[in-house]
């Protein structure tokens, strides 16, 4: 028997036989398949390799094979001129469509996953649609994503990035000063079987469902402090005060972490979070975790993802590596051409 998360205590309970297990809280994430030996008694636990369960993989509509000048650009060093310019012509409409568009994201399928050539197109298709952002103190424009074997938040430096943990929706760069980045994008070059899917929620639909909540919504809109995680310079404080809604390009735009919201606003320096700032994130994260507004995919070795980093907060389900092929993503975040804001 297979039954599903209920919403009171968010567990998942999955028996067969005389065997029961009981998963809670962030592993409502987890997607797997269980089979025993006797096929007849095969459990499944979701339907689809995704975040949420019994939905399809939201990348597949958004999923385009690489190929003419694109192709060529990101896989050929010595490519440029015209070539160059037909390759972000292309990319240029991609971008219009999907990542700007729905669902905020856009996939390029089918490059080759040696690290140097991934490193290579995940260099070139960001130097396509702008420019590279350093991701931490020491200017690093292409951070791995990987298991480092730490927490979420852990210490004065950890990131999500470091760790194999899910859940904790959020924006990249979270803990950097307004402007956020306008997009990031992750390379994959080894997938773990196990987890590893993302969950996407759009600003959009976050908003549409906190509009009932006028009160909280306008707490959102008001500053809070984002822990730093030691990226700040010898003379700047170790937060960064900026609301979790706000606006950038026109457009409305999401940042936040949970843990770096609430790390900051222990420090010393800063008053703790009132009672109604804690009722607008609780209301925010039920929100975002409930199923009915989250899209889910997991993205496959050699394709090159780019995400809307102000439209969408995204999650990951807790992976685990497997001996000798440890999950590994290449990413970049990027401040947009204007011209590609149409
Ligand atoms: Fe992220």
């Amino acid at each position: 028997m297979v039954r599903n998360p209920t919403g009171a205590t968010g567990a998942l309970v999955l028996s067969c036989g005389s065997t029961r297990c009981v998963f809670t809280g962030e592993a409502r994430w987890l997607y797997t398949a269980w089979k025993t030996a006797d096929p007849a008694r095969e459990v499944s636990m979701s339907t689809t390799d995704t975040a949420v369960p019994g939905t399809p993989d939201c990348f597949d509509p958004v999923r385009v094979p690489v190929s003419g000048p694109l192709e060529d650009f990101l896989t050929r060093p010595g490519t440029g001129g015209t070539d160059t310019a037909a390759a972000r012509d292309r990319l240029a409409d991609l971008v219009a469509r999907h990542l700007l568009g729905e669902p905020g994201a856009l996939v390029l399928t089918g490059l080759p996953t040696e690290p140097g050539a991934a490193r290579r197109a995940v260099l070139r298709v960001t130097g396509l649609l702008g420019s590279a952002l350093p991701q931490n103190r020491e200017g690093e424009l292409v951070r791995e994503v990987r298991d480092r074997g730490t927490a979420i938040g852990e210490g004065s430096r950890a990131r999500y990035s470091d760790s194999r943990l899910g859940g904790s929706p959020h924006t990249d760069g979270a803990e950097a000063p307004l402007p956020a980045p306008d997009v990031f994008t992750l390379f994959c070059v080894r997938q773990s079987e196990r987890g590893g899917a993302l969950r996407l929620v759009h600003v959009r639909d976050l908003v549409r469902e906190l509009s009932g909540h006028p009160d909280l919504l306008a707490v959102l809109r008001e500053p809070f402090h984002f822990d730093r995680r030691g990226d700040q310079g010898p003379d700047e404080p170790p937060t960064t005060a900026k609301p979790v809604l706000f606006e950038q390009r026109g457009r409305p735009a999401v940042t936040y972490l949970r843990s770096y919201v609430e790390k900051g606003h222990a420090h010393p320096h800063v008053p703790p979070l009132s009672r109604e700032q804690v009722a607008a994130l609780d209301l925010l994260d039920r929100v975002v975790e409930s199923d009915r507004i989250a899209r889910s995919g997991k993205l496959r070795e050699g394709e090159l993802a780019l995400f809307d980093n102000l439209s969408l907060l995204h999650g990951r389900t807790e992976f685990e590596d497997e001996s000798g092929h440890p999950r590994l993503l290449l990413r970049t975040w990027v401040r947009l051409d204007d011209a590609l804001y149409g």
